[in-house]
């Protein structure tokens, strides 16, 4: 590591992704390569000798980034955002800089105390009750993703179950959640060597707007008690993947709390807007919580990943994911004076995630980051009212954030009720390059899905996607 040549070949480096950003808007959004294509661009094993930067750097040019996916784009609306900013970029630039693994405290002291105070800093930005705080008995820690935060509760849950019933119970443990739950839920249960059969999906409808029913979560626990089996963890989901349907958290975590219930809460996606007070109402309940999730590399500027998990109970947590092998073992540790954030995740290893989080508050503030939510639901109203003046359309679900639920309607003939109007139609929309959405199922019904988000999103570029949508449809409804 000479710093000279570092310093000559980052700055090649910041150059080119400043470039990229500069002419993001020339690539096809979704990536129109063919499966395999890379395997005949590259050779079929490593170079034996060095070779300079730049031919690496042509490479990626020529080779790369017709392979990549422009999720920075302003033309991306698919599934959620993933946000990149300059402040995000830097915090992770710093991050590889510095490069250390802060499993304890000991190993680094600034990235396991640094972490904890982001995390009560967003912790009082969402208004989180108390418990969440590090000061307590809960606190905050910054997880990879979602998948890995509610797999982590998930075994502090069972475990904190299987303490009070015996181990032997594991098999009659059930887990509750609605059937727009994240497939991370089922993965984490599938890892946690829980009973498959037990995971209950409960079902959801347009008369909740795919929001999970009290009533129907009541009626699936009494049943599983009179059968004999264990409740043990409820998610809840504020802004579900499919169609950003939000869970009544207050009535559920009443059910969880009477039963003994862990309940999580799942907001990766929604979880930055309860930043601004005229959202926040929309984890009201989250007081009921025992764990509370949002990603923040989502919708919150900060690179991926960076997924942020409070707990009030972390004794749960580490008393499941603890080890304390001797190679570890320091003063500081062992008099428990400090986090060791080792014993609230998965890997033993951890980068210093907590720099770009960091920079991200400072460099945009609160207010900042208020307004840049703000403007994308904006947006994404915007997009509503454009769907809605256009009668060949149907808005399927009322929209509460920036994501927009919406189809085209099908001929009175349809056999199947549109759906493949809706599939062709996405297809041809994304094979022109110019623009990205993605789709879901509600009802058995194909939906359109158009999410904002990317930081470069403008009003012209929510229009222009409008524009194809409906000139497609023309193209498509006209072939009929
Ligand atoms: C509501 C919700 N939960 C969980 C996830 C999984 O996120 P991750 O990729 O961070 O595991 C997503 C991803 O989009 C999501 O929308």
């Amino acid at each position: 590591m000479d710093s000279e040549q570092l310093r000559e070949e980052a700055h090649k480096m910041v150059d080119f992704i400043a470039d990229y950003y500069k002419t993001i808007e020339n690539f096809p959004v979704l990536s129109q390569v063919q499966p395999g294509y890379l395997g005949k661009l590259l050779p079929d094993s490593a170079p034996d000798h060095p070779e300079p930067l730049q031919h690496v750097l042509n490479d990626i040019q020529e080779k790369i980034l017709p392979g990549v996916t422009h999720w920075q784009s302003p033309n991306y609306f698919a599934y959620f955002p993933s946000n990149s900013s300059i402040a995000g970029f830097l915090g992770e630039m710093l991050s590889a800089g510095l490069n250390i693994v802060g499993f304890s405290w000991i190993t680094s002291p600034a990235a396991t105390e640094l972490e904890t105070i982001v995390l009560d800093w967003l912790a009082k930005a969402l208004n989180l009750p108390d418990d969440f705080y590090s000061t307590g008995q809960g606190g905050g820690v910054i997880q990879g993703t979602a998948s890995e935060a509610v797999l982590v509760v998930l075994v502090a849950a069972r475990d904190k179950i299987l303490r009070r019933v015996g181990r032997s119970a594991l098999n009659k443990l059930v887990t509750y959640a609605s059937d727009q739950t994240h497939s991370a839920l089922q993965k984490a249960c599938q890892i946690g060597g829980l009973n498959p059969e037990l995971c209950r999906l409960l079902k959801t409808d347009s008369s909740t707007n795919y929001a999970l029913s009290p009533d129907v979560l009541s009626e699936a626990i009494s049943s599983d008690i009179t059968s004999g089996l264990i409740p043990f963890f409820l998610c809840a989901t504020v802004g579900t993947t499919s169609s950003t349907a939000l869970d009544p958290l207050p009535a559920l975590g009443r059910i969880a709390k009477i039963n003994n219930i862990w309940f999580h809460v799942d907001a990766a996606y929604a979880g930055s807007a309860g930043i601004c007070p005229e959202y926040r109402h929309h984890i009201d309940g989250v007081e009921e919580a025992d764990s509370f999730n949002m990603n923040a590399h989502k919708w919150f500027l900060t690179n991926f990943d960076c997924s942020l998990l409070w707990v009030k109970d972390r004794s749960a947590l580490i008393q499941s994911l603890s080890t304390n092998p001797e190679f570890l073992k320091n003063k500081a540790s062992q008099e428990n004076m400090v986090i060791d954030y080792k014993d609230w995740q998965i890997p033993l290893g951890r980068r210093f995630r907590s720099l770009k989080l960091w920079m991200v508050l400072r460099l945009y503030g609160l207010e900042g980051l208020r307004s840049y939510i703000r403007n994308h639901i904006d947006l994404a109203a915007y997009f509503e009212e454009l769907v809605a003046q256009d009668a060949r359309f149907k808005i399927v679900v009322p929209r509460t954030f920036s994501l927009v639920c919406f189809r085209v309607l099908p001929p009175p003939n349809s056999e199947d009720h549109g759906n493949k109007l809706n599939h062709d139609l996405l297809d041809s929309v994304n094979a022109t390059g110019n623009v990205f959405i993605t789709h879901t199922v509600l009802s058995g019904q194909y939906i359109l899905r158009l999410a904002v988000g990317a930081p470069l999103t403008e009003k012209r570029h929510v229009k222009g996607a409008w524009q194809i949508l409906q000139d497609k449809a023309t193209a498509l409804l006209g072939s009929l």
